[in-house]
């Protein structure tokens, strides 16, 4: 297969609450991208409800597959292998992902590929930069995760730092709870912060162990505190500029670590920085990481909006290296919920 001068692989993702299907070649071109999202469903919720996520995806799972490969203008003869996200992630959902892709690649006989979510969310990078190449640092920030690493080469990833409790993502869905913003909570508080004063209101500059290492607990500890003194005043919630003031401390603690680590150490060969996950879309965050990068004259790659969260291309093109390095699954892959970047990729620098 590496001999042919296009490879296209058909991708599934179903790791939490997006059904979403894409067609990608040879790792960099997006022929089809459908993403069927279940916010709808959980938002009564406050927070995805792992069954019914399950359930929505084996409903979905089939249509979405078949949108992708009609979108992209292909029958499934016409793709070279599967792929499928096999973790980290909710394990009902991971299954049925999981199972759908085995099913068609025993059915049409074609080659499947197990993907890690976190590897898709860096490789979402590969599809928006077509001359991006390891290595390169990349700062993965997802609603689980919060890690940077050094992408030493395809497949090849080195650990510099990672939360030591909560991830970025899930530090934001929190603290927009706490505003009384519905589900998911992330990009409301990134929305409302836009009309708000990021000064209003000092939250702690978290310390860790780790120099590299990130730390958010402190951070909506102190931040439901401040909420709970102006709600015991019986004062009205000032929240555009609270929200203004979280999103700042956030992406100081994420850009600050960064920064300390790319003065401290320079950029050892790295050819630039790059942001990763759904957090990557937060607007703040998009401008700071900038700004770093200027300062210190690197090159910054940053998904296209629409790849930073959940979505099938990211996995198709992270497939794609991962078959060119013959990494076939075989009908006994497994749904590995608890998969994370420092087992596949142990060694910290
Ligand atoms: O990568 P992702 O889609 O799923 C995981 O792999 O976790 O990330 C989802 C997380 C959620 O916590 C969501 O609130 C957060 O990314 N998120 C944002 C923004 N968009 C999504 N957080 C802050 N600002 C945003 N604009
Ligand atoms: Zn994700």
């Amino acid at each position: 297969m590496k001999n042919r001068d296009r490879i296209r692989i058909l991708a599934l993702e179903t790791s939490c609450d997006e059904t979403a299907a894409a067609v990608v070649e040879n790792g960099r071109r997006i022929l089809s991208n459908v993403v069927f999202s279940q916010i709808d469903l959980h938002e009564l919720y406050g927070g995805v409800v792992p069954e019914i996520a399950s359930r929505a995806h084996m409903e979905a799972c089939d249509r979405v597959v078949d949108q992708a490969l009609q979108e992209a203008g292909l029958g499934l003869k016409d793709v070279d292998a599967l792929a499928v996200t096999m973790g980290p992630g909710l394990v009902g959902a991971l299954l049925t992902g999981v199972n759908c892709m085995k099913g068609i690649a025993f059915a049409a006989g074609k080659p499947l590929v197990g993907v890690n979510h976190i590897e898709g969310h860096v490789s979402a990078n590969y599809l928006c930069h077509p001359e991006l190449e390891p290595p390169f640092l990349c700062l993965v920030v997802s609603g689980g995760h919060s890690h940077l690493v050094e992408v030493a080469d395809y497949g090849e990833y080195r650990l510099i730092g990672q939360t030591v409790d909560d991830a970025a993502g899930e530090a934001f869905d929190k603290a927009a709870r706490v505003l009384g913003l519905p589900y998911p909570g992330g990009p409301r508080i990134d929305a409302l912060a836009e009309d708000g004063n990021p000064e209003a209101f000092s939250l702690p500059s978290p310390h860790t162990e780790g120099r590299y290492d990130y730390s958010f607990s402190g951070l909506k500890t102190a931040f439901m505190n401040t909420v709970h003194m102006l709600e015991q005043r019986g004062e009205a919630l000032p929240k555009a500029d609270l929200a203004a003031s979280f999103r700042r401390a956030v992406c100081r603690e994420l850009t600050g670590k960064a920064e300390r680590m790319l003065k401290e150490r320079g950029h050892a060969g790295c050819r630039g920085m790059a942001l990763a996950g759904g957090v990557s879309a937060n607007r703040e965050l998009r401008r700071m990481t900038r700004e770093m990068c200027d300062r210190l004259q690197i090159p910054l790659y940053m998904p296209d909006l629409p790849l930073c969260t959940d979505n099938g291309a990211m996995i198709g093109s992270a497939a794609y290296y991962r078959l060119m390095r013959g990494e076939i699954a075989g009908l006994d892959l497994n749904a590995q919920p608890a998969l994370r970047l420092i087992q596949e990729f142990q060694e910290r620098v």
